[in-house]
């Protein structure tokens, strides 16, 4: 496990705070200048406040400064690929391109689904659509 942002994620997801769905998630981000952001599932005692490791990721990323990001992975346990929700993928839209790469991988580090984010959310509706 070399990739430094699998490792990111890897680490990421043991720092989550899921008492209720004991569902640990860590996302890391790497951006175009090369910097690297994570976080982590933040769970509340009222369900919905919840906040997915993906939008912590980026609220690190916001917070440091980069505004474009390259490459995804998220981690989760288990041989299931925790993909993001939908709320993330739009999400991740706003800072990503469709050409973004998403990998999903084990708590281990192990990659078990690649893809896009355009093959995520096709079709997807993002800051050019509105002129920026
Ligand atoms: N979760 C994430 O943090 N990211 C995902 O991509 C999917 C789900 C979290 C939300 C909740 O805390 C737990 O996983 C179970 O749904």
């Amino acid at each position: 496990m070399t990739d430094p942002l699998v490792n990111a994620a890897v680490a990421a997801r043991l720092r989550a705070h899921a008492p209720y769905s004991r569902f640990l998630v860590g996302a890391a981000l790497r951006c175009d200048d090369g910097s690297v952001h994570a976080g982590c599932n933040v769970e509340n005692a009222a369900y919905p406040q919840g906040v997915c490791a993906e939008a912590g990721a980026i609220s690190a990323m916001v917070l440091a400064g980069p505004r474009r990001i390259a490459e995804i992975v998220i981690a989760a346990r288990g041989s299931r690929p925790c993909t993001p929700c939908g709320g993330c993928r739009q999400k991740l839209r706003e800072f990503a391109g469709p050409e973004a790469r998403v990998r999903m991988v084990d708590e281990h580090g192990q990659v078990l689904m690649q893809s896009t984010l355009d093959e995520l959310l096709p079709h997807s509706f993002g800051p050019e659509a509105l002129g920026f």
